[in-house]
């Protein structure tokens, strides 16, 4: 059964992305057991600085999973402070981070029409970066995912059902 770690980029209490993200968890069902990362609790990045308890929570979380599920908003067309701040902490050693060859899905959200697209590619540069093994497959990317949450529920079918295929294949490489 691996272990699969599952980030927010949004800290919001009724945060659309993290409904996703719910509902996804829900799609794994049984297939593995899930973690959620609390990006909340890490500090700003200070190389002086080791972290403290919220950021190395994050990097052990991150190296005790065989694989990390992430589903970000978009803000500015790029990356939520708090998620790169986050994902920055654990990409120390470079090149060599907990994030190395790091089996991640990606899907992306946004209260408007075109669901953090452009935040796709800003993430997946970041992958890039530290040699992660991002998922390939068609965008997950969720559109009007405020509207489509409904009551803290992500209520969507037809986006939950383009991602699951995608979803199962990669929970299967993750052994
Ligand atoms: C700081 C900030 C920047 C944003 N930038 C974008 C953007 O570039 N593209 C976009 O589609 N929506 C953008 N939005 C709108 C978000 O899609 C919307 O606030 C969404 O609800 C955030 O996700 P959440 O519901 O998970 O918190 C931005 C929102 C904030 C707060």
């Amino acid at each position: 059964m691996p272990n699969v770690l599952a980030i927010s980029g949004s800290l919001r209490a009724a945060s659309s992305a993290t409904a996703v993200m719910e509902a996804l968890i829900g799609l794994i069902g049984d297939r593995a057991t899930v973690s959620r990362a609390d990006i909340g609790a890490v500090p700003h990045y200070n190389a002086d600085h080791d972290g403290g308890p919220g950021a190395k929570a994050f990097i052990a979380a991150v190296s005790a999973a065989q694989g990390v599920l992430i589903v970000t908003p978009e803000y500015n067309y790029s990356i939520p402070g708090v998620l790169k701040n986050a994902i920055d902490w654990a990409s120390r050693p470079g090149y060599n981070s907990v994030f190395k060859g790091k089996p991640v899905f990606l899907v992306t959200t946004s209260a408007g029409a075109l669901g953090g697209v452009r935040a796709q590619a800003a993430v997946k540069q970041v992958m890039t970066a530290m040699l992660a093994d991002v998922h390939q497959c068609p965008e997950v990317v969720v559109p009007q995912a405020v509207a489509k949450t409904i009551e803290g529920r992500f209520a969507d079918q037809a986006t939950l059902d383009f991602a699951a295929p995608h979803l199962a294949a990669w929970l299967a490489r993750l052994g």
